[in-house]
């Protein structure tokens, strides 16, 4: 199977997680930004959550993603806690008919006084397993 990591940080706290899965995986996490020309059964994808909603890089790539470019999505990422990325994100891909998992990770990152150290190495310990554990299932 064709698995890839693709990830959207400003901060680099969804990156620690990207990585912590590619690991996981043995393979490498790629930002959005670098990406091109993606073919792979399997995309794990993430992205932080901002005052807006979704970064507009990753609103982007979701946009450009098409069911050939991935044959399944699963979903990870990390925010404040106030609000979540996975609705938005499945939102838009399930627009372009990509087929999403209903299964997802979330580790709570820093912003300001909330989340302190977050995501930490048990939350990345965990990202990996999670990750291991999904193409195992
Ligand atoms: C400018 C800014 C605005 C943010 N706004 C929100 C928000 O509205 N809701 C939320 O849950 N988290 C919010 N966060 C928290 C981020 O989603 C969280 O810190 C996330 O881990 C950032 O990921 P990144 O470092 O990969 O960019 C915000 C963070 C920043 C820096």
């Amino acid at each position: 199977m064709n698995i890839a990591v693709v990830y959207q940080s400003r901060g680099g706290l969804t990156k620690k997680v990207a990585d912590a899965i590619a690991s996981g995986l043995h393979t490498a996490a790629w930002s959005v930004e670098e990406v091109k020309d993606l073919e792979c059964d399997l995309l794990f994808l993430g992205g932080g959550v901002y005052p807006t909603g979704l970064d507009k890089k990753l609103k982007k790539f979701l946009k450009t993603l098409e069911p050939r470019s991935a044959k399944k999505v699963v979903l990870f990422g990390t925010s404040a806690g106030g609000r979540k990325p996975f609705g938005m994100m499945k939102a838009l891909l399930e627009r372009k008919c990509v087929f999403v998992d209903n299964t997802f990770f979330y580790a709570p990152g820093q912003f300001l006084f909330l989340n302190k150290g977050r995501p930490n190495a048990d939350d990345l310990t965990k990202a990996e397993e999670w990750a291991k554990a999904f193409i195992t299932r």
